[in-house]
């Protein structure tokens, strides 16, 4: 069972511009012939942030109209926010604030043998790392650059370095790259 930050990003480091568009996004594949099938089929629980999941709230219609559910996913999801948010109808929801050690104890509880996925943002992903708790960081690199947006992962991660696991190419609109998070003594005495 892994923790995994999953995301596309622009080259230039953004998930999603300033004002929460992803429309730069789907020009440059087809999601199916992406990792994201296989991926998504190894994933036992969710989590986001609250821009994350209000992009959903609003892309609803649009969600449905190309997935058959205002949802898509079947997995229980954690919404992280410190305000009050409406649920969507058929979603497994749960809405939580603040620390996300006990958040992730209970999404591993839930996930079962299948894997933890962090949607996003960066700065979820990196509470999670920032807690020990994330084990895989898979982004796909989009041959474009948005100057300015959502940032993927707003840390300062130097020592220990991430581990690059794999590059693969997905047409000419991503470069898939794999990272594993170092565990161990050597990630701690670094
Ligand atoms: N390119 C991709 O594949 C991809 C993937 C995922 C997301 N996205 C997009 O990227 C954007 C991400 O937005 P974002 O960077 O602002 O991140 P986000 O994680 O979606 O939302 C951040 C907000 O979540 C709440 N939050 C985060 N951690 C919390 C905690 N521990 N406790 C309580 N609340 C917490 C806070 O808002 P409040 O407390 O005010 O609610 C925070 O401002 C969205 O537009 C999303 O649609 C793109």
């Amino acid at each position: 069972m892994k923790t995994q930050f999953y995301t596309a990003s622009s080259l230039d480091g953004f998930i999603a511009t300033e004002d929460d568009s992803l429309d730069w996004l789907f020009p440059l594949g087809d999601i199916n012939e992406t990792s994201y099938p296989a991926f998504i089929a190894e994933v036992g629980a969710l989590a986001m942030g609250s821009a994350t999941y209000e992009w959903m709230l609003r892309h609803a219609q649009t969600v449905a109209a190309e997935t058959g559910s205002a949802w898509p996913y079947t997995q229980p999801t954690w919404v992280f926010s410190s305000r009050t948010l409406p649920s969507i109808p058929g979603a497994t929801l749960h809405f939580v604030r603040g620390n996300v050690r006990p958040v992730h104890s209970a999404m591993r509880a839930a996930a079962g043998d299948k894997n933890i996925w962090i949607v996003g943002g960066g700065d979820l992903a990196g509470q999670f790392h920032d807690a020990g708790l994330l084990d895989e960081v898979i982004v796909q690199i989009g041959s474009v650059t948005l100057g300015q947006g959502k940032p993927l992962f707003p840390r300062r991660l130097t020592s220990p370095p991430l581990r690059l696991d794999s590059v693969r190419q997905i047409g000419t609109g991503f470069a898939e790259l794999r990272y594993l998070v170092p565990k161990g003594p050597a990630a701690s005495a670094a």
